[in-house]
Formats: structure tokens, sequence, C-alpha cells
């Protein structure tokens, strides 16, 4: 650690997944991208301890104080800001207010924890003077992720990190490909509460997986041929055909008993508004939507709006 600075800042986008969750757990490609929302950090100096303050998340918002005399709090965030705080060798040296704000709920599978994790990186590398690389970067951001879930496979924080729209095959190690979308996407993104976990979708469809191999298998490769062919629509700028696929892809993911029946009520509005294709990102079991809406993403963000359902419209791009 090197010298500190007076106000300090960093930033971070959310994240998609556009095709192909779920088969990537079983060894076949997805396509994400970065959101235009995200969350950004500013770092102070403080003469008490060290402290996290995120406002939106939560009723009364989250707040965390790292003090170095207590033991840390048992959920992933305190523990998360914690280890933060030591990779840059804070604790005992100084002490610092952080806030972080941005539109990207928590938990809905929008890339929240590593954006969390890459803007509070960026934040109190900027505060300490320290030039991070993308490979620093990445190191640290894949172990504060993992105080979320676990080993993660690094998809999210990668996109992320490299603000893109990537391909990734789950080879050891894994693959990135950057994929050059032609024309940038008008996505409206929508949530509901999760009803489980991603740890729990994923081991419902191991379950489906084990009870019906030959079936689960030709779904996960049909999974592959929408990834393959999406990847040629985005690059071609061809919203017909991505559409198309997006609908495909999410009877896909119903197929594989992932899709509630909130997610479904979502991405009925969402067509019936005129968007071109809807699907569930993520796990599903609740949480997110999106929704490729080229001319009608206020509409169909607003009617998701009105029937009780928080959304946003993005604007993805290289
Ligand atoms: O909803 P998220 O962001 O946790 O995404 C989960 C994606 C899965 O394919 C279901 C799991 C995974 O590890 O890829």
């Amino acid at each position: 650690m090197t010298q500190v600075r007076n106000h300090s800042v960093g930033a971070a986008p959310g994240k998609v997944i556009l095709f192909g969750e779920h088969a990537v757990v079983h060894g076949r490609p997805a396509v994400a991208a970065a959101l235009s929302h995200g969350l950004g950090v500013v770092v102070r100096p403080t003469a008490s301890h060290s402290r996290l303050n995120i406002p939106r998340w939560g009723r009364n918002g989250l707040v965390v104080e790292a003090d170095p005399k207590k033991e840390v709090g048992n959920d992933a965030v305190s523990k998360a800001f914690r280890r933060a705080l030591d990779l840059f060798e804070l604790h005992n040296k100084t002490s610092v207010d952080v806030t972080i704000d941005g539109e990207l709920p928590l938990g809905v599978g929008l890339g929240s924890s590593a954006a969390f994790s890459v803007s509070l990186i960026r934040g109190l590398a900027d505060y300490c003077g320290v030039r991070l690389n993308d490979e620093n970067l990445r190191r640290n951001a894949h172990e504060l992720e993992s105080i979320f879930h676990g080993n993660s496979s690094g998809l999210d924080h990668s996109v992320i990190i490299q603000n893109e729209c990537l391909r990734f095959h789950p080879r050891k190690p894994p693959q990135y490909q950057p994929v050059k979308i032609g024309i940038g996407l008008p996505i409206v993104v929508a949530w509901t509460p999760r009803l489980g976990t991603t740890k729990d979708a994923v081991s419902h469809v191991a379950t489906l997986a084990k009870a019906q191999p030959a079936l689960s298998d030709q779904i996960f490769d049909t999974i592959a041929s929408v990834v393959d062919r999406a990847c040629e629509a985005l690059k071609e700028g061809d919203f017909t055909t991505i559409g198309q696929l997006m609908n495909m892809n999410h009877g896909l993911l119903s197929a594989l008993g992932v899709v509630s029946v909130e997610n479904d009520k979502m991405v009925s509005i969402a067509r019936a508004a005129g968007a071109l294709g809807a699907k569930v990102t993520g796990a599903g079991f609740g949480g997110a939507v999106i929704a490729l809406a080229p001319g009608a993403g206020e509409r169909v963000r607003d009617r998701l709006i009105a029937s009780g359902y928080p959304a946003l419209l993005n604007f993805i791009q290289n």
C-alpha cells in the first residue's frame, strides 16, 4: 500500500447471461454480456473504524461495521468487505468509509456479487494509489466472489471486468471469446424474488439429468446449438433471430424445470408489450428475465413495472 487519497472511486457493471445458463454446468457454452447498469463506489477516510454502506440493498440499507477488535459478521458481504480491506492492508493503518450504490438488485442473477467485488477492489485500489492490471483485478475479484458462491466459474467477473459480451466454454481452463455485437441491444431486465438459490436450481437440473440422461443431454445439446446460432445473430445484429432464439432458450429452460410462474408471467407481459423475445436469465426459480425490445423498450419496461415487477431498460453494446 502506498499513499491514500481523500476521495476515491470505483465502478463495475452488472451482467446478464444472454444464452446457455444451466447447460453450461453440463459442459456446453454460454454467452454473457455486461449491463449498462451497475454499482459505483466512493471511498473516504474516517476517524472511526471502517464501515461499508449500501443504501439500496435491504429495506433499510446494508451497513457493515469492520471494527478490527470485533469478530467479522457471518454474512458474505461482511466477510468480503473485511477480506478486501486485508487485500490492501488497510486494517490497523487507516479506516475507510465506503459507500456502494447503483441500480443493481442483490441476488437475482444480475451479477451483483461480482459487481460488488470488482467495484470495491477498484475503489480501494484508487484510494491506496495502487494500479491494478486485469490479471490482479481478476484474481482478487475471484477471491471475494468465492466468499459469496464457493468456487465460482469466473464467468461473472470476467464479463464485468472486460465490460463486453463473451462466449464462455467451461473447459479446463475455461475459454472466453469476445463476441462483437453488430448493433446495440435494447434489453429490458425485470425481476422477482428468488424461490431458491442458484445452488438449488443447479441441483434440480442435476437430479433431472441423472433421472433422464439421454433426454437431458438432448436439451443441453439443443441449448448449445441455440448459443452457436445466437453468436452469429449477435454479430450480424439480427434482432429477429436473437428474439426467436431467446424464446427457444426460455422454452428449453422450462423443460429443465427452472422457470417459475412469476418468470413466465414477466416473459408473457414483455412479449405482449412488443418484445421480440424474452427469457429467464441466470439460474431461474424466480429471479430475473430479459426481453429484447427494439423500439418498444420503454413500453415493455413500463408494463412490467405497472404489473408490479421492478424493471430497467438497458443498452448492451461492445
Ligand atoms: O443466476 P446466476 O447469476 O447465479 O447464474 C447461474 C448460472 C448457472 O448456469 C445456472 C450456474 C452456473 O454456475 O453457470
